[in-house]
């Protein structure tokens, strides 16, 4: 089942920030932490400028995700990683992946590759950087993004990055990027996001766009309320946002949850949210999340998952 489920009783235009709590993890291991990992750095090995940019003068907020990131997973989950900090001299384990790496912190010579480069290889989160008073996006590693990359979005303003903006989302993004603006060192926030897709690949950066439009259309004559369950996935993302201490950028930080549809339909009470908040959803916002044409089959096979839930 999926950790994370944002369907309530209907469709939520609002924000949906939280504050993130010192005892919460900025950054999440899940079981398959290896194979996703794995993945990341074969595709950084496959493109790497695709999937890794990062535009000069950043560096200060490159070593402060690090330092954040790595405090963070040895705190929260020191069965699998630990650090041990000899002044600069940072000693870094990686029980998972069975991995150690020396390096001195502040000082890029002595790490293989730029330091969000090198920190996002331990996580499985894509981890953005945003500056400047606009939340312009400086720096990036972007492997699992849903339908963008960075070669769309590096060096555009919050604003630029979500046009074109519908008139139904508007008041909610202006609100974030007040809040974006606005958020304050030491208050870190997250919120979620969803999706229904085709396939359960991680990686739909837009290079995946054409292909995965394609086996829609291929596989829309089979989408039946019988077989959709099992041919359909849900996708959420747990994103974060960070405002970093010294050099003031915001950390972006989003990890992908996926699951066969089936398997979360079959918690009636789950069917039940899910089909309330699609049948509320704006149709603009359906076709932009590229769900309208099987919408129909979908609502049914929901409605035969809920007959337990009928009191609600
Ligand atoms: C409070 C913060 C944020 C809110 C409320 C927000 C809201 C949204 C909404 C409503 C959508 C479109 C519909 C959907 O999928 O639900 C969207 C898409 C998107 N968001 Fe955000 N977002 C936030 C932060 C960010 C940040 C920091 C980035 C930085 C890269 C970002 C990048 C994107 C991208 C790339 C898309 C897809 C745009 C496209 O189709 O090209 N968002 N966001």
């Amino acid at each position: 089942m999926l950790p994370y489920f944002p369907f309530g009783q209907r469709y939520n235009d609002k924000m949906g920030t939280t504050p993130l709590l010192e005892s919460d993890r900025l950054v999440e291991i899940d079981a398959n932490y290896v194979a996703d990992v794995t993945l990341k750095r074969q595709l950084l090995k496959e493109l790497p400028d695709y999937y890794y940019q990062a535009l000069p003068g950043n560096v200060t907020a490159q070593w402060e995700v690090l330092d954040l990131v790595l405090q963070n997973l040895a705190r929260v989950s020191p069965e699998s990683f630990s650090l041990r900090q000899d002044g600069t001299c940072w000693h870094w384990k990686n029980h998972l992946l069975d991995e150690e790496t020396t390096f001195m912190f502040g000082d890029e010579t002595t790490l293989p590759l730029e330091p969000l480069d090198w920190v996002g290889r331990q996580v499985q989160e894509d981890l953005i950087l945003l500056a400047g008073d606009d939340a312009t996006l400086v720096a990036g590693q972007l492997c699992f993004a849903n339908d963008w990359s960075l070669d769309e979005k590096i060096g555009l303003s919050f604003w630029e990055i979500h046009a074109p903006i519908t008139s139904i989302v508007e008041p909610m993004l202006r609100a974030a990027q007040t809040f974006m603006a606005r958020l304050p060192i030491g208050r870190p926030v997250w919120r979620t996001n969803w999706s229904v897709k085709i396939s359960n690949q991680l990686d739909m950066t837009s290079r995946h766009t054409p292909a995965l439009k394609q086996q829609l259309i291929e596989q829309l004559p089979t989408l039946t309320p019988d077989t959709i369950g099992e041919q359909l996935y849900v996708r959420i993302e747990r994103q974060t946002l960070t405002r970093l201490p010294h050099s003031g950028a915001v950390l972006f930080g989003i990890h992908t949850y996926q699951n066969r549809l089936a398997d979360e339909a079959a918690d009636p009470e789950r069917a039940y949210r899910m089909a309330r908040v699609f049948s509320t959803t704006p149709t603009a916002m359906l076709d932009y999340k590229n769900m309208t044409a099987f919408m129909p089959a979908l609502q049914m096979y929901l409605g035969s998952r809920q007959s337990s839930v009928d009191s609600h």
